[in-house]
């Protein structure tokens, strides 16, 4: 039986228990949250979340074609998407894909740039450009991740993407377990398209990464979006359940980098210094 969920950041914060889409009208949909096993039911334009066990109603709401849950007493509001209500974007949600392993290992895979050429060779990478350049990281005043200056050489940075380019990426981390990140945009010069992570952290050693893609809409069309999305993540997928141990070490001893990968270092300690527990091997006191 998994330990119960003891950090207040993750039990007062929303979470993602499913994709509208996937629901049924007045068909339960069983999810889980934080260990805690729950039903989603879809009525009409609204949708209710109880716990399986005692059948108590669980705090939703509904946001970007996802239902969401807050197992505690929501410190904060649903992350904000600026991208997401610009009228000339597709949003898109990438399909709910189910992981064996901590979301928090998934957020770390998603900041890493190091396994474009060897993970998805051909498409974000290629040998001979595997070398990451030095990128800046700060935290921001929001409390946030920020990695900018990030520079890689991909053959097929989009669909859009006509040969190779260098593509400018920034990486934000909002919150213990969501991600985005935003990358030049192949025809429009200047504007970038977002790809935002919400991992729900199913229990400490699994997960379901719903990604979340604001793409400009010139020259794309939606299931190109989501095709291309799911073509990615599923070579990521068998890398992500092979990571021993499932949980991520906080330890700043363990696992010692072998590249400069600085904004997995720095994740690794915001995730500390915000006592997030759940899903990472706490570091020794
Ligand atoms: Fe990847």
């Amino acid at each position: 039986m998994a330990a119960p969920c003891s950090d207040r950041i993750l039990l007062d914060d929303w979470h993602i228990v499913a994709d509208r889409a996937v629901l049924t009208e007045g068909r339960p949909f069983a999810s889980r949250l934080l260990g805690v096993d729950l039903e989603v039911t879809r009525h009409g334009d609204d949708a209710d979340v109880v716990c399986i066990t005692g059948g108590a109603p669980v705090r939703s709401q509904q946001l970007y074609g996802y239902i969401w849950a807050c197992l505690g007493t929501p410190a904060r509001d649903i992350v904000h998407l600026p991208e997401a209500f610009e009228d000339d974007r597709h949003t898109v949600t990438g399909g709910s894909i189910a992981v064996k392993v901590s979301g928090l290992r998934a957020v770390e895979n998603f900041l890493d740039m190091g396994h474009f050429p060897f993970v998805h060779t051909g498409w974000l990478g290629d040998e001979p450009h595997t070398e990451v350049q030095p990128y800046n990281v700060e935290i921001t005043e929001a409390d946030e991740i920020l990695a900018t200056d990030c520079k890689f050489f991909q053959p097929v940075a989009s669909p859009t993407a006509k040969g190779g380019m260098m593509v400018d990426y920034i990486y934000k981390v909002i919150r213990p377990y969501t991600v985005a990140l935003y990358k030049s945009n192949p025809l429009q010069p200047g504007r970038l398209d977002s790809i935002t992570l919400f991992v729900q952290p199913v229990d400490e050693e699994n997960c379901i990464a719903h990604p979340f893609l604001c793409y400009i809409k010139e020259g794309i069309d939606e299931p190109t979006i989501r095709w291309f999305m799911q073509l990615i993540f599923a070579q990521d997928k068998p890398i992500l359940e092979n990571q021993v141990p499932k949980r991520l070490p906080l330890d700043p001893r363990a696992e010692t980098p072998i590249r400069a990968d600085a904004v997995s270092v720095t994740y690794r300690r915001w995730l500390r210094e915000r006592a997030v527990t759940y899903g990472a091997i706490p570091a020794a006191a």
